[in-house]
């Protein structure tokens, strides 16, 4: 089939300016942070598949085990004709396992803001699913954005969100997220999304401090992007890796602070760094089978399953948009 790409993404200029703009915010803010999107360049995005497969890092092979073990329930909810929409797609991995389950899907729009990566991945799914129609849309899922015709045109529309990335924005932008997804998959929409669950500390701080490092690399990839991108004057060797589990909020936060009293220039502008003061650059919050329903409902969505693996680290929910005048 292969309906045309769509090249409807923002501009790579826009973007730069946008980067620039959120860093020397972030930096120049007390205390100090930086947004954790812009953890996904090249390098990043390499070092985030890696981690996915580091032993510490449960939470990949969780969502996979119970989207492989459930992947036919999860196919009987829904609709035939439906579109798939998957927010932040990817290399698509997890879908793939939906299309195999749910051949009577009729559309697949892969929405990501790499339009590069989703474009490669067209190609492959294309050869894989000739009767299934793919649409890259090169897109911020956390932005209003229009759906493909075919996917708008369906019967009826899925929203898949795996991988926990919900668990990376604050719940205030959750909410907004759920609310937007409901606005652009329509009444009658089914939403799947996978999220991590509250389990023991050291569990969760093992996950995020894992021993080969690869975590901490990816941490501070972010000092050599604004390095790189930005003109930065970050010294690597200046800054530690922290991650640790903040109990209250019940979330793991990453940080990455100085080792000693320094200077950075950044476009022209100095920032300041105390010894030990740390840029906030991650929250991935931790979730219950109840938070995540009760967030869920109040952006409109009804509970219809949740599946967890044997030892309940990871949790994939299912709900239905059948609510009026709640998305605004
Ligand atoms: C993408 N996201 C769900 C990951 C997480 O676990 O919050 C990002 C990550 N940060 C450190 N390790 C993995």
């Amino acid at each position: 089939m292969g309906a045309p790409a769509r090249s409807t993404g923002p501009k790579v200029d826009d973007l730069q300016e946008a980067f620039a703009a959120d860093v020397l915010r972030g930096l120049t803010a007390s205390p100090k942070r930086l947004p954790p999107k812009y953890f996904y360049d090249a390098a990043g995005s390499a070092l985030f598949e890696r981690i996915t497969e580091l032993p510490e890092y449960y939470l990949t092979r969780c969502e996979l085990s119970i989207l492989r073990e459930r992947a036919s329930e999860i196919g009987r909810l829904i609709p035939t004709g439906a579109a798939l929409v998957e927010f932040g797609a990817g290399a698509a991995t997890k879908a793939r396992i939906l299309l195999r389950a749910a051949p009577q899907l009729s559309c697949y729009a892969a929405v990501d803001i790499c339009g590069e990566m989703i474009e490669r991945e067209a190609v492959e799914l294309r050869s894989d699913f000739p009767r299934l129609t793919i649409v890259p849309v090169t897109a911020d899922i956390t932005a209003s954005f229009a759906l493909p015709r075919d996917a708008a045109a369906a019967p009826a529309r899925v929203g898949f969100f795996p991988g926990s990335t919900l668990g990376n924005f604050e719940p205030h932008e959750a909410a907004g997220f759920l609310r937007n997804a409901a606005r652009i998959l329509g009444m009658g929409a089914l939403l799947v999304i996978g999220v991590d669950l509250i389990k023991p500390v050291e569990v969760l701080t093992a996950a995020y401090n894992d021993a080969a490092g690869v975590t901490a690399q990816f941490n501070l990839n972010l000092l050599k992007r604004i390095n790189r991108e930005l003109g930065g004057t970050f010294n690597l060797d200046g800054f530690e890796h922290h991650a640790f589990y903040n109990r209250e909020r019940h979330r793991i936060e990453m940080h990455l602070a100085s080792r000693r009293r320094q200077k950075v220039t950044i476009d022209g502008e100095t920032i300041d760094f105390r010894a030990g003061e740390t840029i906030h650059t991650e929250n991935s919050y931790k979730y219950s089978v109840e938070s995540l329903a009760a967030l869920a409902r109040g952006a409109g969505w009804s509970p219809v399953a949740a599946w967890t693996d044997a030892a309940r680290y990871f949790c994939i929910g299912a709900f239905r948009f059948a609510a009026e005048g709640r998305t605004g």
